[in-house]
């Protein structure tokens, strides 16, 4: 089968397409037949070894989504499990994380990194580690559910117990950003989206954001945005942060935030150091929540609550298999809005 793999040495001239054996659903398997695939921002770092020791050895098969048919159920997968051939599933992207918090053994098999990803004509996984798609979703649509899609959940649903008549805070266009506004506002939230672009901020209108500010003219966005959201619910300041910038944006984030509200690190776009007042943090009693992705019972979760009002994931473009390093070098370049995908 066609692979796109990193192999011989870390580094994006050796993320090359190669030929591995088909592989056959062994016992307790499903086999996916691969139909799409998407990227996400840490699929940039893993060629350069990103994510350093606790990646797999080369050759690494690269990228966490993706969504495929099921073509072989391999012995031992129970009934109830309610595999089918020629469903739709997707693999998530930590192997074995099926539900509850976090610990050090869910988060260790993670797809494109610590193990091979979804680059990659076939996958084989196990039905509690894959989920099954809503009918109405294309196949790059379905593609960008279980990371972004998953992280953004998690973060404002699973852990952030997002409320009608909150304000929440999105940061930029990208693929998390996207979800987050989409879910905040299925959840009854107002939105105030980032944006570095003109163009853009009318896109995230669209999609339902109430306000957009932009954070290269007003870089210190921090107030402005608290005196937004305290005009709004006579709060001090937005209830909920997907905070996607991290060196950038973590200042600037805690001074938007109000009293008592949640700031969900998820993304270090802008850096991962910080030189913070952490007394904003000690003396409003500021949530810090850091999310890595999530389980497969929060993709089960969102992707019932996306089916009852057909939410569609935002898909920028859609690059052929062999066009990775294109549809990668468009992602680094900023210019895209919602998810960049690839097909299989
Ligand atoms: N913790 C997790 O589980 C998890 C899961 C997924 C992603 N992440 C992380 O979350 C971040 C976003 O990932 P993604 O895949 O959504 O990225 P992406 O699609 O590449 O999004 C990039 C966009 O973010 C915006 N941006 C960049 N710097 C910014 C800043 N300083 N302030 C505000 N917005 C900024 C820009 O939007 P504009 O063009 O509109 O300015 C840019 O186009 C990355 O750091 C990624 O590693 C974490």
């Amino acid at each position: 089968m066609k692979v796109f793999q990193v192999q011989g040495q870390w580094d994006f001239e050796h993320l090359q397409v190669a030929e591995r054996p088909e592989p056959v659903a062994g016992t307790g398997q499903i086999r996916l037949a691969m139909r799409a695939a998407a990227l996400n921002y840490r699929d940039l770092l893993v060629p350069l070894k990103g994510y350093g020791s606790r990646m797999q050895d080369l050759p690494l098969v690269v990228l966490s989504d993706g969504v495929g048919v099921v073509d072989q159920i391999g012995p031992g997968v129970a009934a109830g499990l309610g595999v089918a051939q020629s469903q739709r599933w997707c693999p998530m992207l930590f192997q074995g994380w099926q539900g509850g918090a976090p610990d050090a053994q869910k988060l260790s098999r993670g797809l494109g990194c610590e193990t091979d990803g979804t680059a990659a004509e076939w996958l084989l996984t196990d039905p509690l580690s894959a989920a099954p798609v809503p009918d109405y979703l294309t196949d790059a649509e379905a593609a960008c559910l279980p990371t972004a899609g998953v992280t953004a959940w998690r973060a404002l649903v699973t852990d952030g117990n997002v409320r009608p008549g909150d304000v929440v805070l999105v940061q930029g266009s990208g693929g998390v950003a996207l979800f987050a506004l989409q879910f905040a506002k299925l959840l009854g939230a107002r939105v105030i989206a980032l944006t570095s672009s003109k163009a853009k901020a009318d896109r995230l209108r669209e999609l339902g954001a109430d306000e957009v500010l932009n954070y290269r003219e007003t870089p210190e966005w921090g107030r402005p945005v608290k005196a937004l959201a305290t005009g709004w619910t006579g709060r001090d300041g937005v209830d909920h942060v997907v905070e996607l910038g991290g060196g950038d944006t973590l200042a600037q984030s805690l001074r938007a935030v109000r009293a008592g509200g949640t700031v969900s690190l998820i993304g270090v776009l802008g850096g991962n150091r910080v030189d913070l007042p952490l007394g904003l943090v000690v003396t409003r009693a500021v949530r810090l929540q850091g999310v890595t992705v999530g389980s497969r019972d929060d993709f089960l979760a969102m992707c019932s609550a996306m089916a009852r009002v057909q939410m569609r994931p935002v898909v920028d473009s859609v690059y052929p298999f062999e066009a990775l390093h294109e549809a990668m070098a468009h992602l680094k370049s900023g210019q895209h809005f919602g998810k960049v995908c690839l097909s299989v």
